[in-house]
């Protein structure tokens, strides 16, 4: 079966005009005027755009005694529902665990996906098995592996650590990504508060101030340069983080920072609501910080020094946030958000002028696909190009409602925000998924994504690595030693 997108303005990362959509197969098939097709969708008034990939998600993910309530069936629904085609969720081992073990069991949760998806590998302990297992993975198409700077005693990884798999990283031409908060400072000052009678929600904001971010990204922006690799910083949240990012691309180094829509649009103050559920739901590591670090966001989207926009999305219930209710540190970090990340972007970034239509799409999608080297598959309305689109209605809107959403959790962290600009259809690889507020996802549908290692940017630095690394000096007439 052929079908035609017709009647709408077709808006990438870098051009904006008219042309009908062709797909066939699943791909994009022919761009142009006047195209037939079997099927008809009409984008009168809209906007075809790649559709989103949110690079960062925690589906059904074991942390802090729990699981994550959203799994690949609820999250893919959630992300299709909001213009997501696409997302890129964490396989954790645990200390000791084959890295190839728990792949199998992320492999295991990923049948109920209705939208592609593909793994980031984290890194959580250090020894030779890890180091080979890095290769096979690697082979398996996943070719990002993620360090946590932060989480002591459970998923953290020390400096040492982190530079061994870095230089493996080099070598095999993979991507690492931080999580970058000073562990080691935030647990004591997570004790200091506990030990003063801190126990409350607004003092996990307390035990991990802006400072410990920037800390820690500017150390793994040292390690990375040491390894010769590129870097992504997760969930960047705060001007000193940006800032070292920021820095380290003006000196030619090749690191990317991740703002979450979350960071974007919530602030600090959500901690000092007098309803604990209401501010243990917004718990979440880096926490929401103040309008200052908004800013500093915002202009690092539209000057380029941030690149992705991300949710980070990890959803706990209420009850399951009350397993921290005497003592913050306890609450399950994460919050939700891969429904409402364009619709909330598209609201406060481009119905603002803070974004042009083509960064959002660059923020949103491009970028990412660029930078997971999934370009021009995913994240590019081009001839071949999966046609994971979404059909884009500048003029619908909505008042977002926990009660009305596709995440399985009882809350929305963005409740009550009026969103101007939703999805009218949302494709995955071509299969009508959204129409409207219809949802005909397709359970299953959704398949594992495989990515070459070395793309551009990790072979132009390797390459500039080798040119310029240490040479021994040749010379004649060394003197004697010992005499
Ligand atoms: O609080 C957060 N961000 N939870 C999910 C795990 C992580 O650190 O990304
Ligand atoms: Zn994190
Ligand atoms: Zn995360
Ligand atoms: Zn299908």
């Amino acid at each position: 079966m052929t079908t035609v997108i017709k009647n709408g303005t077709i808006v990438t990362a870098d051009m904006t005009y008219e042309g009908d959509v062709k797909i066939a197969h699943g791909k994009i098939v022919e761009i142009g005027r006047h195209l037939e097709g079997e099927e008809v969708l009409d984008a009168t008034g809209c906007y075809v755009m790649p559709g989103g990939i949110d690079p960062h998600t925690h589906l059904e993910m074991p942390f802090m005694g729990t699981y994550s309530s959203d799994d690949f069936e609820s999250g893919t629904r959630a992300a299709l529902a909001g213009g997501t085609t696409m997302v890129v969720d964490f396989c954790l081992p645990s200390p000791n665990q084959s890295l190839l073990e728990a792949l199998a069991m992320w492999d295991n949760k990923t049948g109920k996906a209705s939208c592609d998806f593909s793994f980031h590998m984290a890194v959580t302990w250090w020894g030779e098995q890890v180091w080979k297992e890095m290769a096979e993975v690697v082979d398996r198409g996943i070719t990002s592996f993620k360090h946590f700077m932060a989480y002591k005693g459970a998923l953290m990884v020390d400096d040492d650590e982190m530079f061994s798999s870095f230089q493996r990283c080099a070598e095999l031409g993979a991507l690492p990504l931080v999580h970058a908060e000073n562990g080691d400072v935030v647990a004591q000052m997570t004790q200091k508060l506990l030990d003063a009678g801190n126990n409350g929600p607004e003092a996990h904001a307390y035990s991990r101030p802006p400072e410990v971010e920037g800390e820690a990204t500017n150390r793994a922006i040292m390690i990375a340069d040491m390894a010769g690799v590129p870097l992504y910083v997760v969930h960047t949240s705060c001007e000193q983080a940006h800032e070292a990012i920021r820095r380290a691309r003006a000196k030619g180094m090749r690191v990317y920072g991740e703002p979450l829509i979350q960071h974007l649009v919530l602030d600090e103050t959500e901690y000092f609501n007098t309803d604990w559920d209401y501010a243990a739901r917004r718990v979440m590591s880096p926490p929401f910080r103040n309008k200052q670090h908004q800013d500093s966001l915002w202009a690092g989207l539209q000057s380029g020094s941030l690149q992705v926009v991300a949710t980070d999305h990890c959803a706990f219930t209420t009850q399951q946030k009350r397993f921290g209710v005497d003592n913050f540190a306890k609450i399950p970090n994460g919050t939700g958000g891969l429904e409402d990340r364009l619709p909330v972007l598209w609201t406060k970034g481009v119905n603002t002028g803070r974004l042009t239509m083509n960064e959002f799409v660059a923020v949103t999608s491009t970028n990412i696909a660029k930078i997971l080297n999934l370009y021009p598959r995913k994240g590019a309305i081009v001839l071949g190009a999966d046609a994971d689109i979404v059909v884009w209605d500048p003029k619908r809107s909505k008042t977002i409602k926990a009660d009305s959403q596709q995440s399985v959790i009882d809350y929305n962290v963005f409740e009550g925000i009026e969103v101007t600009g939703l999805p009218r259809f949302v494709l995955s690889r071509g299969k009508v998924s959204i129409v409207e507020n219809e949802v005909r996802t397709e359970v299953g549908h959704g398949k594992f994504v495989a990515r070459e290692p070395r793309n551009p940017v990790n072979r132009a630095l390797s390459q500039w690595k080798e040119i310029s690394a240490p040479r021994k000096v040749e010379r004649s007439g060394i003197p004697a030693t010992g005499v």
